[in-house]
């Protein structure tokens, strides 16, 4: 799932959405966007959340935060912690989660912190201490809640009724679920019809350390999950392997797999010749490799690649037909 891209757009399709990570914050990211609640409900909820309570804080975190934005972040952090424990976080408190995982760094002012990374890789408490001194920057103080409600606002200023008809007949039949896909119980064999999935590269990306504050935001101890990182290719097609015997499992006959990976190591190793064996083996057909020249992003640039000499310069989806 990621950060849920590809279920919310299956839900605009009218499909049914299921998901599956292994990291919980997938879950904490994905859900809240396939059950949006209305605006009216997010203000009266805003309104109510008490961020003047007393509550631990951790100090480290100030060279992102200015001291009272990181009292309210860590009052608002506490209420949703409770609120979870006692089974009493509802579909409002879980939107009002999601969108503030999300504003927690960025680089600009809708953020609640000072100058950063993008939220999807926060940087290390040493590398922001850096940041800080080149930009000679100090963290402003920011209002959490006003964010938080403006962000609400313009993720949903394009939702009408229609949409959100379709996406109770869709959405909300969907499930985000959290464990490996390499074994997903909970989806019913010959059930699916498509699965589009970017699976974890090999060593290009690190997930836990990527998300540690967003993961710290929720309650969860990033290092105890066994997010797939992977540095030889050859143990990253093994688990891909066991992965293509469970979706074989999960689609339906003549169902359809989309998987998308990139070219690394600077295009000296094509993945799809990694995962083409492993899925014939597991009784797919190949229908056809779809290559994609990269757009370079901000995110890239951020990165530092604006080359075709570092990361990912083709992008390849692998199509395949039970
Ligand atoms: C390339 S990202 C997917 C990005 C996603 N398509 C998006 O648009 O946000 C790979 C994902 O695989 C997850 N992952 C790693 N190991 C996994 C496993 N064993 N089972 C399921 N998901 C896993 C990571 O947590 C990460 O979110």
């Amino acid at each position: 799932m990621g950060r849920g891209t590809t279920l919310i757009e299956a839900a605009l399709l009218q499909r049914v959405p299921l998901g599956c990570d292994i990291n919980p914050l997938s879950a904490i990211l994905c859900n809240p966007r396939l059950r949006p609640p209305h605006r009216d409900d997010i203000q009266r909820r805003l309104a109510e959340i008490d961020l003047t309570k007393d509550v631990e804080t951790w100090d480290e975190l100030l060279v992102f935060y200015h001291p009272e934005t990181l009292r309210q972040i860590s009052a608002l952090r506490d209420y949703f912690l409770q609120k979870q424990s006692a089974g009493t976080l509802d579909d409002v408190d879980a939107w009002l989660r999601m969108v503030a995982t999300n504003r927690l760094t960025g680089h600009s002012g809708g953020f609640f912190s000072v100058y950063s990374l993008p939220p999807n890789q926060a940087v290390s408490l040493v590398s922001q201490q850096r940041i800080n001194a080149k930009r000679n920057q100090v963290p402003p103080l920011r209002d959490i809640k006003a964010l938080i409600a403006r962000k609400s606002r313009n993720l949903l200023s394009e939702m009408g009724e229609i949409d959100r008809m379709i996406y109770k007949k869709t959405a909300a039949l969907g499930t985000c679920h959290t464990g490996s896909c390499s074994s997903v119980p909970a989806i019913a064999e010959n059930s699916v019809a498509l699965v589009v999935t970017s699976p974890p590269f090999l060593d290009i990306v690190q997930y836990d350390q990527d998300n540690w504050l967003r993961c710290w935001f929720n309650g969860i101890d990033s290092k105890a999950i066994n997010i797939w990182q992977w540095r030889k290719p050859q143990d990253w097609q093994k688990a891909m392997a066991d992965v293509f015997f469970e979706l074989f499992r999960i689609l339906k006959p003549n169902g359809i797999v989309a998987f998308e990976v990139g070219e690394i190591r600077k295009g000296n190793i094509k993945m799809e010749d990694l995962v083409i064996p492993v899925a014939t083996a597991a009784g797919f057909h190949v229908e056809c490799v779809m290559i994609n020249a990269q757009v370079f992003t901000k995110t890239s640039n951020c990165w530092g690649i604006d080359n075709d000499i570092k990361g990912t310069n083709t992008n390849r989806i692998i199509v395949l037909r039970k």
